[in-house]
């Protein structure tokens, strides 16, 4: 493959060597106008963040891209867009790993091959003087080669389950082309196909969880399944149901 990737015209490629973050270089563009579609890619990043204020440990051989998207909608049906990017990482993997690998979502937006960390995505916004969305940046950080092996929740990579010959720019491509797909659907047809798509593949629905919130508290109960903005639905001891828009979310089996 040659180095520049074939990438589907609704994106603006912007193909960097090194930067801080792919979500800063995107928001710094934001800021400066740049339009929707701009898709900041970068090698490696020396600041990378993930979600919670946690790095995101970015050496070269990883795919890390951000999206700046500018849909006339509201903050909230924005966030959706996380699923789409959630659900195109997912058809991606699903297409270069071998054939018996598990592949799961974790809510909101981690996909997870064999039970552990491949991918994770971290969703930034910024509302008009209005109260409008001006902007959103959708940040995707893909394991290919290597994963941190000192996370809370365990990591893994495309090398490390058998799929190591894919190269991060035929990636890159793979995912803008489903990506894009889920967008033109939820466009379409608003989030519930999304919504039915995510919850097959996700990760402890039906069992007991636990959901970390903002402020430190944790509410347990069994997870039901998304709410119809992606809201994550638990229903607890005392046959309550709680929507939990945004928090961490611990299994009874198999980590945070
Ligand atoms: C998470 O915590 O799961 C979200 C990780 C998001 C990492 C990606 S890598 C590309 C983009 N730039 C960043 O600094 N973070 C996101």
């Amino acid at each position: 493959m040659t180095a520049a990737p074939d990438i589907p015209p609704a994106f603006t490629l912007v193909a960097l060597d090194s930067v801080d973050s792919t979500n800063d270089e995107a928001k710094r563009r934001a800021k400066a106008g740049a339009e929707d579609g701009t898709l900041i890619w970068a090698k490696e990043q020396t600041a990378g963040r993930g979600r919670g204020g946690r790095p995101w440990v970015s050496p070269r051989g990883n795919l890390y891209c951000s999206v700046l998207a500018r849909p006339d909608c509201t903050l909230s049906e924005a966030a959706q867009l996380g699923f789409a990017a959630c659900l195109g990482v997912g058809a991606a993997l699903g297409s270069v790993v071998p054939p018996l690998t598990a592949l799961n979502y974790k809510w909101p937006n981690d996909v997870l091959l064999n039970g552990m960390k491949a991918a994770g995505i971290l969703l930034e916004t910024s509302s008009k003087p209005d109260g409008g969305l001006d902007w959103l940046i959708i940040g995707v950080g893909i394991n290919l080669a290597s994963h941190p092996d000192d996370t809370a929740f365990p990591a893994t990579s495309l090398a490390a389950v058998g799929a190591g010959g894919i190269e991060v720019a035929e990636l890159l491509e793979i995912f803008c082309r489903q990506f894009q797909t889920w967008v033109n659907r939820w466009l379409d047809e608003g989030f519930q196909p999304l919504q039915r798509a995510w919850i097959i593949r996700a990760k402890g629905i039906g069992e007991p969880i636990e959901a970390r919130l903002g402020d430190g508290t944790t509410v347990a109960g069994v997870f039901e399944g998304l709410d119809e903005r992606g809201a994550l639905l638990l229903k607890t001891d005392d046959g309550a149901t709680r929507t939990i828009d945004s928090g961490e979310v611990f299994f009874a089996t198999g980590g945070g």
